[in-house]
């Protein structure tokens, strides 16, 4: 669907039951172990607030919990009800709707960002990264997942002509509609235009293979993956791989108590009532229900009107 504010189209998840589908049926277990080693190396090991951007149902906040507290964000309500199912509404978690080209967040606000299996959903990886950028903390880190295009299983059809693309070429291939596989190359050039500087590189899922995950006991083979996931650093061959990047210190940021920024004027003046949050320039930016903050709402009812 194309989001209205941004006119950028936006990989729609509403109605989505892709934790079930995807993970839990899907045979996933050995992604999920493997990108889970991975975080426990490139996560910062506390911090106040942390922000999990494509959140979707919640499968990896829980590797957020040496945080106080961590803000969901995803562009799909149905996501982030089933996240709440998951992990309960407490304190701990806040739950928002928003686009990740137009947070409605604070400059600074943030110590850590995580990303994972989103940005492949992006047709501007760019500009969604110099968001992110803007809302962490001087050094705040962003610990980042993607689909690797110069993967060996690639380069291999490449090489054997069962495939017209260049795996080496630094542009991203969208191999369904809004699926990206990107160039690493590319992508450190984004992040460091975007205002970051790239710390740790992993490369993960190294036997991502039918075969193997039915014959190899699930411990064993994220375990190898887990010992080759550092070679990351020297080259990147696996079909995904996890940064942690830091975001450049810049001057300083302006104090303020706020939490939420109005995304159209940027006001960080909003007041907040038990249902709504308004903006003193634009009116109605934010609705509340249900334990819910949504940023989307407003807008599609105003121009459902
Ligand atoms: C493949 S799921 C990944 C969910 C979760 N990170 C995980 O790894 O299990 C992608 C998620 O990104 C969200 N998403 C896609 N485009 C987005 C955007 N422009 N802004 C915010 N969230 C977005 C989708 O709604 C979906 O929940
Ligand atoms: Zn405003």
């Amino acid at each position: 669907m194309m989001d209205a504010t941004t006119s950028k189209p936006v990989c729609d998840y509403d109605g989505s039951h892709y934790q079930t589908e995807f993970w839990e049926k899907g045979g996933r277990a050995y992604e999920d172990l493997v990108e889970r080693i991975s975080l426990r190396h490139l996560l910062p090991k506390n911090g106040a607030l942390c922000l999990e951007i494509g959140a979707g149902a919640g499968r990896l906040t829980r590797e957020l919990d040496h945080f106080e507290r961590v803000v969901l964000l995803d562009y799909s309500r149905t996501q982030l009800q089933q996240a709440q199912e998951r992990l309960g509404r407490g304190p701990r978690f806040i739950y928002v709707v928003a686009n990740v080209y137009h947070l409605p967040f604070v400059p600074g606000l943030f110590h850590t960002a995580l990303m994972v299996r989103v940005i492949h959903h992006l047709v501007d990886p760019r500009a969604a990264l110099e968001g992110v950028r803007a809302t962490l903390r001087p050094s705040g880190a962003l610990v980042l997942e993607f689909a690797n295009k110069r993967n060996v299983k690639a380069i291999l059809r490449y090489w054997l002509g069962r495939q017209s693309w260049n795996p080496f070429s630094p542009e991203s291939i969208e191999f369904s509609k809004l699926n990206f596989n990107f160039c690493p190359r590319s992508m450190r050039s984004w992040l460091h235009e975007a205002g970051f500087t790239i710390r740790k590189q992993r490369s993960i899922s190294h036997f991502r293979i039918p075969l193997l995950k039915r014959i190899v006991p699930l411990h064993w083979l994220a375990t190898a993956d887990g010992v080759l996931q550092s070679s990351g650093e020297l080259w990147q061959l696996s079909p995904s791989l996890m940064l942690r990047a830091d975001a450049h210190p810049v001057g300083p940021i302006a104090p303020t108590q706020s939490f939420f920024r109005c995304q159209h004027c940027y006001s960080t003046e909003l007041s907040e009532s038990k249902h709504t949050i308004t903006c003193p320039n634009c009116g109605p930016v934010c609705s509340i229900s249900d334990g819910i903050y949504d940023f989307k709402e407003p807008f599609s009812s105003q121009r459902s009107k």
